[in-house]
């Protein structure tokens, strides 16, 4: 996948292959011009005096050549000409002269239209399989919009979010976006008060998402949950179109992951209220980064995004969430008294298969509840109780009948034992009545010897 290699001298200019002559000469003219990014030799190799004069310099004049080592572009085969043009074949400072196509060092507020000129070049980028909409969208987020509209140098451009010279790919996990490294990235600045302070933005984004689900299971916090399945914060702002999402946009974005949840929703007069102005969304009762299952709480609660919050007493909602409480937290209690019958009929070695069937079956019911809520309609609730209250009513049965079982086996060994009692006292007795056996004989002793 390297771009064509142009003027280091290739051995076979030696010999008399005069096409193959053209060819380098027909490249190098092409990086003359500053056309495409046709490099001029791989970015370390001898020929380069950009990377080797640099290399030998200090601070941030020599931090590039340095840092190029392990980046992307170095790898397709670019060059420091390929970026910044100039004449790599020139050994002194005439290599950076404008006339030979040098185009210097971009300003943050050109950069992306620095990295546009290869990025959205469609023929340049297919045959890597990249996308050419990075610019374009970048364009349109809140980051894009206030440094054109408002020439902001604070927010971020390409090289915030990618870095500099040492940019690697995506999926490379030392590259700064790797799905799990996005947060740590987007925190450089949105967890700095100082950067954020002109804007009256909160800086608690970070932390809040590290302390919610999403964030516990992306640093791998969650045993058995695999990372690359929550979101980061570019799953919900967006990558390149970093903005916060609308108010549909929120559904649709946790509807990517949560499709069973908003199934339900849209049924509720919740989804009815949000279109009206005025209802909850799934942030407002899940918060917009610390994003974790209320406890039963909520249902009881006037805190912000409680019921209580925006519910009169006495209101059908209200009515609603009592009933939904009291049947969540009787399921629960009830699975635990479940579970703990089961525990100890499964240590006094019982088959125990039916009663583990029927907890199971509770238990899914449970599951099965926690999308179904956000219907918010009773009718909804009650087919998923009864079916629920079925499987109790079966467990409980199961656990009398174990019951009534280890009972009966307890009567059988207390008569068994009674009676084993009986007979070994019949017997001591008649063992009294029989003559005196005489004593072992000494004939054994004798025999050992
Ligand atoms: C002989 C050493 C040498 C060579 C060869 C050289 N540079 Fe430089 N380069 C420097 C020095 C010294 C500076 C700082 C000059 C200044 O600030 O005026 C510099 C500055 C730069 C800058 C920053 C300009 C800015 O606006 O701050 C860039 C970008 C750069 N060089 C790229 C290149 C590229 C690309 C090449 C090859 C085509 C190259 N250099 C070749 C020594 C060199
Ligand atoms: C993918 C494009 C790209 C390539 C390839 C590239 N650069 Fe740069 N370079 C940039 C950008 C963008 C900046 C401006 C970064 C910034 O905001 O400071 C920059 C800045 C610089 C600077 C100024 C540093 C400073 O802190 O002022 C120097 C010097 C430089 N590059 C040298 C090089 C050398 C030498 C190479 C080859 C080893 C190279 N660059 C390869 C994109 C590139
Ligand atoms: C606010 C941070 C941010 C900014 C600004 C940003 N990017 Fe990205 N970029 C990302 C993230 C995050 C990913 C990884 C997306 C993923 O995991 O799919 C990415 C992915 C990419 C990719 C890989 C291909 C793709 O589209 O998935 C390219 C190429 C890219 N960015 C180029 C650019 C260019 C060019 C600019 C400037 C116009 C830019 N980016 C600005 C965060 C940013
Ligand atoms: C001279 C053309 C050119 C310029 C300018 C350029 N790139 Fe690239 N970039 C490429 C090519 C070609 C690749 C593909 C490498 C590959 O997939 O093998 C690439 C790859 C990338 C990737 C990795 C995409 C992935 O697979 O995840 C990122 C990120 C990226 N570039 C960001 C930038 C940023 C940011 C800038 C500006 C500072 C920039 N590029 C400037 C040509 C360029
Ligand atoms: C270089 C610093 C920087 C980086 C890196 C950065 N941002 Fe920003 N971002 C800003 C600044 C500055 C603003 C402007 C704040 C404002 O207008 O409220 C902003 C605004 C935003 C906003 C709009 C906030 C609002 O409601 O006003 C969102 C959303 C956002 N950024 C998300 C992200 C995400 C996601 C990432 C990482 C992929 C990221 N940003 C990376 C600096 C940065
Ligand atoms: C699960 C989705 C989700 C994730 C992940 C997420 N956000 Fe947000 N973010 C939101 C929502 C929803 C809002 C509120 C939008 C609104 O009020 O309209 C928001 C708002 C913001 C704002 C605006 C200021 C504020 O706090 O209201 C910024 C800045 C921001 N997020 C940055 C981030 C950063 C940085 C990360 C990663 C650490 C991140 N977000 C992760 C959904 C998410
Ligand atoms: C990229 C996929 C993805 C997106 C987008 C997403 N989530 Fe999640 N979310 C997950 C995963 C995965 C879990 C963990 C589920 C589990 O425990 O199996 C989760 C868990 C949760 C939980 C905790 C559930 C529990 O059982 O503890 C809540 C609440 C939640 N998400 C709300 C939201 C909200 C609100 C949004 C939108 C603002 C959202 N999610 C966007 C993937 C996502
Ligand atoms: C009016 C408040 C409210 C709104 C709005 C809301 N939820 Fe919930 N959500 C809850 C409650 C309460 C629970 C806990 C139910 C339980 O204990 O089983 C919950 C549970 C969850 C769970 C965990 C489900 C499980 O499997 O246990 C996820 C995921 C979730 N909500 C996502 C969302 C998403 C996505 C939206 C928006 C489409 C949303 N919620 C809107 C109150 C709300
Ligand atoms: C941000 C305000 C808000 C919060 C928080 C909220 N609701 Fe609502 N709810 C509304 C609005 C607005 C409506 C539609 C108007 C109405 O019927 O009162 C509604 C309607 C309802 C309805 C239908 C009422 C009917 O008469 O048919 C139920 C049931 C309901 N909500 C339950 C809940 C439950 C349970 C919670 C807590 C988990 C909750 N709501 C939290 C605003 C809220």
């Amino acid at each position: 996948m390297t771009l064509p290699h142009g003027t280091t001298a290739p051995p076979f200019i030696k010999g008399p292959v005069p096409l193959a002559f053209l060819a380098v000469l027909f490249s190098a003219v092409l990086v003359l011009l500053g056309a495409g990014p046709a490099p001029a030799a791989g970015g370390e190799e001898a020929g380069n005096s950009c990377y080797s004069c640099h290399n030998r310099l200090g601070g941030r004049l020599g931090l590039p050549a340095k840092e190029f080592h392990g980046s992307v572009h170095r790898e397709a085969g670019l060059t420091c000409v390929s970026c910044h043009g100039g004449d790599a074949g020139l050994p002194d400072e005439a290599s950076m002269s404008p006339r030979r196509g040098f185009r210097g060092k971009p300003s943050a507020r050109r950069i992306p239209e620095f990295c546009a000129r290869c990025h959205s070049n469609i023929a340049m980028m297919r045959q890597y399989n990249l996308r050419t909409d990075q610019f374009a969208e970048y364009r349109t987020s809140v980051h894009g919009k206030l440094l054109y509209e408002r020439n902001d140098p604070n927010v971020a451009v390409c090289t915030s979010c990618h870095g500099k010279h040492d940019i690697r790919r995506k999926t490379d996990p030392q590259s700064l976006v790797f799905h799990t490294s996005v947060p740590a990235t987007c925190g450089r600045c949105h967890a700095d008060p100082a950067l954020m302070k002109p804007y009256g933005i909160s800086t608690s984004q970070l932390e809040d998402f590290g302390n919610g689900v999403h964030g516990q299971i992306l640093y791998g916090k969650l045993a058995g949950k695999n990372p690359g399945i929550a979101p980061n914060c570019a799953t919900c702002h967006g990558i390149h179109g970093a903005t916060p999402p609308g108010v549909r946009e929120v559904s649709n974005v946790c509807g990517n992951c949560h499709g069973a949840v908003v199934g339900y929703f849209r049924e509720s007069a919740h989804f009815t209220a949000i279109r009206d102005g005025g209802g909850p969304k799934c942030v407002t009762c899940h918060g917009n980064h610390t994003n974790r299952k209320p406890t039963l709480k909520v249902f009881s609660g006037k805190g912000p995004g409680e019921c209580g919050s925006c519910h009169e007493e006495k209101s059908r909602a209200l009515e609603f969430a009592k009933n939904v409480r009291d049947l969540l937290a009787g399921l629960e209690s009830n699975l635990d008294e479940i579970r703990n019958d089961l525990s100890e009929a499964g240590k006094s070695g019982r088959n125990v298969l039916k009663l583990k069937s029927a907890a199971d079956s509770t238990r899914f019911k449970l599951i099965e509840a926690g999308p179904m809520i956000h219907a918010f309609s009773i009718e909804r609730i009650l087919p998923l109780a009864n079916e629920a209250n079925g499987y109790i009513r079966q467990a409980r049965q199961e656990i009398r009948n174990i019951q009534e079982e280890q009972r009966q086996r307890r009567a059988v060994t207390a008569f068994a034992v009674t009676m084993l009692l009986l007979i070994a006292a019949l017997l001591a007795v008649k063992v009294s009545l029989l003559p005196k056996a005489p004593p072992p004989g000494e004939g054994n002793e004798e025999d050992k010897n």
